[in-house]
């Protein structure tokens, strides 16, 4: 996060309508960086998401000797260097915010032949790094960090891998897509065992691109030795970012949002899925297959919700959506139960604290039993003086929706961070008829 940070002030909305494709999805445009990156040709790279996050993936490539060649803002041709040709880079390899840039890059500079540090800014630095290093040391890596929790910097010492089997402890798409991406390198087949299904974006990457990859029941097994083929890709809108969409067309009354091309894979639409069992019938009216993926074009208007529960499998499927599903819960009728999501509290922040804790301020009636959060609604929301984001997107996003339907008028702090995840945010609410004043933080 960069410049003087901004706070947003926030009241309730008159009807807001939108009808809008939403950039690219931020899981898959890092991947499209990458696999275009160990492909050996020039990969094209539509609707990238140029977010804070997804540009330090590509400086650190660029770091290593990969041309990116700009067509425009969100259209790149990623000159990929194939398996074998990255190169040491110069200085430290600066990872931002990002989780997923950290322990990807984890799995493919472990192989590498040369010695590479990693860096994160301060919450990333304080996020577990030793999840990923796990299967990687298994395959014989050498990654120092500081600590039992192994955060950064890394330093990561490039040697020849052996292929592995490994059972994952945690529910992670970032682990196992790092030991999946470590295996391309390694010698012999490595396998990873994911008895709680993930996002499979890197999985569905692989078949695309030519890549020998098999799923056998919770068994995925990956063989190295060839090259990625080059691919052109328009990314998927990003379904993390509709969720706060998707938020304002159910809550704010007589709103109507139409979104289109926004990416509907089964391992990511658990919040679609929770939102219908709470009465919000979202149906795509179209599909569209864009590359390894499908979309769909959809239209949300407000319904009356019911509670919802929410198990620990479905978890992976809507984690990043749990703060804002939380805000949508104050408004269901009954008691909604959120199981098993212990994960929240090491994402960006520990958003379960934050979102519980603020959430309360504004009154609704939320709590916490042991990994699970509940929700009692409907409760009419007020406004709070002084909502902190933490400097976690998704948490200042959550608020922002939640000062829509409040009574009077809400400041969330230090919305800067929304750009790691969302640059467009703010213009896409303002297409759609939202009010809001941004002030110094
Ligand atoms: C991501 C996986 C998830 C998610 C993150 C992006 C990915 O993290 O929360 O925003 O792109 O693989 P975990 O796999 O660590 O749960």
């Amino acid at each position: 996060m960069k410049g003087p940070d901004q706070a947003v002030l926030i009241s309730r909305q008159k009807p807001l309508k939108l009808t809008a494709t939403l950039p690219g999805d931020k899981s898959i445009s890092h991947r499209s960086i990458m696999m275009g990156s160990l492909a050996l040709g020039a990969s094209r790279v539509r609707n990238f998401l140029t977010s804070e996050d997804c540009e330090n993936t590509a400086k650190i490539f660029e770091a290593m000797g990969v041309r990116i060649e700009r067509k425009a803002k969100d259209h790149l041709v990623v000159h990929g260097v194939g398996l074998n040709g990255l190169r040491k880079p110069a200085k430290t390899l600066y990872c931002g915010n990002s989780g997923t840039t950290m322990r990807l890059m984890s799995g493919i500079l472990a192989a590498q032949p040369f010695d590479t540090r990693l860096e994160g800014d301060p919450s990333l630095s304080g996020r577990p790094m030793n999840r990923a290093a796990a299967p990687l040391a298994q395959m014989g890596a050498r990654i120092e960090g500081r600590g039992e929790k192994l955060t950064a910097p890394l330093t990561i010492r490039g040697t020849k891998l052996k292929g592995t089997t490994y059972k994952l402890p945690v529910a992670s798409a970032q682990v196992k897509s790092a030991a999946l991406l470590a295996g391309l390198f390694a010698e012999g087949s490595t396998t990873v065992i994911e008895t709680v299904p993930t996002r499979d974006h890197t999985e569905r990457f692989f078949k695309f691109t030519g890549l020998p990859i098999r799923k056998s029941g919770t068994r995925i097994t990956v063989r190295p030795g060839r090259d990625p083929k080059p691919f052109a890709i328009e990314v998927p809108g990003d379904i993390s970012s509709a969720a706060f969409l998707i938020a304002i067309g159910l809550l704010v009354p007589g709103s109507r949002i139409s979104l289109k091309k926004v990416l509907w894979n089964p391992a990511r639409i658990g919040i679609v899925k929770a939102l219908n069992r709470m009465g919000a019938s979202i149906r795509p009216s179209r599909l569209h297959r864009q590359g390894p993926e499908v979309t769909a074009d959809f239209t949300v208007v407000p319904r009356r919700l019911k509670a919802v529960t929410v198990k620990p499998v479905e978890v992976p499927s809507l984690i990043d959506e749990l703060p804002i599903l939380m805000v949508i819960a104050t408004q269901a009728k009954g008691k909604s139960w959120f199981h098993g999501v212990e994960e929240l509290r090491v994402k960006e922040t520990d958003r379960v604290a934050s979102m519980v804790d603020q959430l309360k301020l504004m009154g609704a009636r939320i709590g916490v039993k042991g990994d699970s959060v509940w929700v009692e609604g409907p409760t009419p929301l007020k406004a709070a003086p002084r909502i902190k984001s933490f400097g976690d997107h998704r948490t200042a996003m959550s608020f922002i929706v939640a000062g829509m339907i409040a009574d009077g008028k809400t400041r969330v702090e230090d919305t800067a961070c929304i750009a790691t995840s969302f640059p467009n945010f703010f213009d896409l609410l303002k297409r759609s008829g939202v009010r809001l004043d941004l002030v110094r933080s």
